[in-house]
């Protein structure tokens, strides 16, 4: 049986935490960027890295992408610190093991092809030592010849006023989504509020990110003893540019 170890002292993440409000929309919310439709290729890219036998998911919600992963021959595990997202998973299916635990800090008595932390995740964890703990811990759960998986925004800090941006995310005849964030420079921190108008309803789902240039998650990589081994633009293996969104890198343990 896997262990994993608690984290423990503060943990900023846990103060906008995947609460029931948010794991309820989830399912749409994803849809409606895109990432649903998108969960079977990335599935195809992660199953060459995990050689058809193991992967281990940081962050695995509601198996967006363990699942497809796992109908493809894969034994995917995976942790998660939200109970509510934790049920989802625990609803679509018995095959995928997943332990309540924070990414930010765990040890795991097995050793897999594929670790793999997708859809932004890692920038959950919004300060510098959480995200080279996670790196850390992750590097620790390879194979020798195993790699990590990190799929990441590239930040976006155009359009910021005095600190400030709003941008509309969708507009039809039932909805409003409007998306409120502030900067904090010092500490590369994104807070925002997704707000979602419906009817006459209104919800909200706060939400703080550290964001990274690919440029330092390599340094940070290379602090725990990774390497880069390949970056791509995209699922489909894209090349990553100066006007890609978003990158999947992908590291092995460094040779020298
Ligand atoms: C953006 S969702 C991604 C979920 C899923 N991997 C996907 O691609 O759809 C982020 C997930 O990470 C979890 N999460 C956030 N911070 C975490 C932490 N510090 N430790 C463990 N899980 C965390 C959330 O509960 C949520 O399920």
């Amino acid at each position: 049986m896997q262990k994993h170890r608690r984290s423990v002292g503060q943990n900023l993440t846990e103060e906008f935490s995947y609460d029931e409000n948010l794991a309820s929309v989830y399912e749409k919310l994803t849809s409606m960027v895109g990432k649903v439709a998108e969960a079977d290729e990335t599935a195809v890219f992660l199953e060459r890295f995990s050689s058809g036998r193991s992967a281990f998911e940081l962050g695995i919600g509601n198996g967006r992408v363990a699942v497809p992963l796992s109908e493809r021959g894969v034994r995917v595990e995976g942790i998660d610190n939200s109970d509510s997202m934790l049920k989802l998973l625990a609803k679509r299916t018995d095959r995928i093991k997943a332990w309540k635990v924070d990414i930010a800090d765990f040890t795991s008595e097995q050793r897999y092809d594929l670790v793999y932390c997708v859809h932004s995740t890692f920038t959950l964890l919004c300060r510098r030592e959480q995200q080279i703990a996670c790196l850390r811990s992750a590097a620790k759960a390879l194979d020798d010849l195993g790699v990590l998986a990190i799929e990441l925004r590239v930040p976006a800090l155009d359009g910021f006023v005095s600190g400030q941006k709003t941008t509309t995310t969708l507009v039809d005849c039932d909805n409003t989504i409007v998306n409120v964030e502030i900067h904090d420079s010092l500490n590369q921190n994104l807070l925002s509020s997704l707000l979602w108008f419906s009817g006459a309803s209104v919800r909200r789902f706060p939400q703080r990110i550290r964001y990274v240039y690919h440029q330092e998650l390599d340094t940070m990589a290379e602090f725990v003893g990774l390497e880069l081994a390949e970056r791509w633009g995209d699922w489909r293996g894209g090349a990553f540019t100066d006007v890609s969104k978003r990158h999947i890198s992908v590291y092995r343990r460094a040779t020298s």
